[in-house]
């Protein structure tokens, strides 16, 4: 059965696990406990600096992805379509079959509902497994405020969370979503919820490997940091340091 059905089934039996990353090494550690691992687009701001994910380009996912596909055996591997690379369906079609023949991954993700219904219907008619991404749209954001507090944005993403059902998707990405409006959601669609700052209700979660490790300041309420790998890296490079000043490194073991 292919991968992304068997994400499909999870729903409802067993929460799904997903992590984002854009290398090889992380992804070969991560690999073996997720269920999905996402080359997500905000590689941007974690990587570049960049204000927000608008200025990532095709050539940078593709390239990211290249290094994460040598690290991923065992999980399903999503690739983030950048900013205006699914403008209409033409134009997304072509560029998901170039990310997927590059970079081999298994599926592709894009933000939006009514807006990239066709697209989606597309992709899939395309045999382009697709995951959808509603809430907060960091591609189109004009803050990063969480979604579902007024009744007309919650009736919005509850309506475009059936049409990326109706579209094909086979799962779904809930970005900065109330907890209700997340719970209802799930409820409502047949295919997997996976939450980012969207509650506990969701049928799995996300998060970005290097604000989880530590590696990335903390900027938002949804994260958690498990580990401070910030703290032993420097002290690692410090003993490397203390090694080399102290004429301690290289010992005879690492000379030829
Ligand atoms: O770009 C990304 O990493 C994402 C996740 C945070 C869901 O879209």
């Amino acid at each position: 059965m292919k991968k992304f059905l068997k994400i499909r089934l999870k729903k409802n039996k067993s929460k799904i696990i997903c992590l984002t990353t854009y290398s090889k090494n992380i992804a070969s550690i991560i690999d073996k406990h997720c269920d999905l691992v996402l080359v997500g687009d905000s590689l941007g701001s974690v990587l570049y600096n960049f204000s927000s994910t608008k200025k990532v380009t095709l050539d940078m996912m593709i390239e990211h992805s290249k290094s994460v596909r040598m690290g991923v055996k065992k999980s399903l591997m999503v690739v983030d379509m950048p900013h205006n690379t699914y403008r209409n369906p033409k134009e997304a079609l072509k560029n998901a079959k170039k990310i997927i023949s590059k970079t081999k991954c298994d599926a592709v993700k894009l933000e939006g509902g009514k807006k990239v219904f066709q697209t989606i219907k597309t992709l899939v008619k395309n045999k382009i497994p697709v995951m959808g991404h509603l809430g907060v749209l960091p591609q189109s954001a004009k803050n990063f405020k969480f979604k579902g507090k007024k009744i007309t944005e919650r009736k919005i993403i509850l309506r475009d969370s059936k049409l990326l059902e109706e579209a094909g998707v086979f799962s779904m990405v809930l970005e900065c979503i109330e907890s209700s409006l997340a719970r209802e959601i799930t409820k409502t669609v047949n295919v997997p919820t996976i939450g980012i700052g969207a509650s506990i209700h969701c049928d799995g979660q996300v998060l970005v490997t290097d604000d989880l490790i530590g590696l990335n300041k903390i900027s938002a309420r949804f994260i958690k940091r498990y580990l401070n790998i910030k703290k032993q890296i420097n002290d690692a490079v410090l003993k490397f340091k203390k090694d080399v000043t102290q004429n301690k490194f290289p010992t005879k073991k690492h000379s030829y």
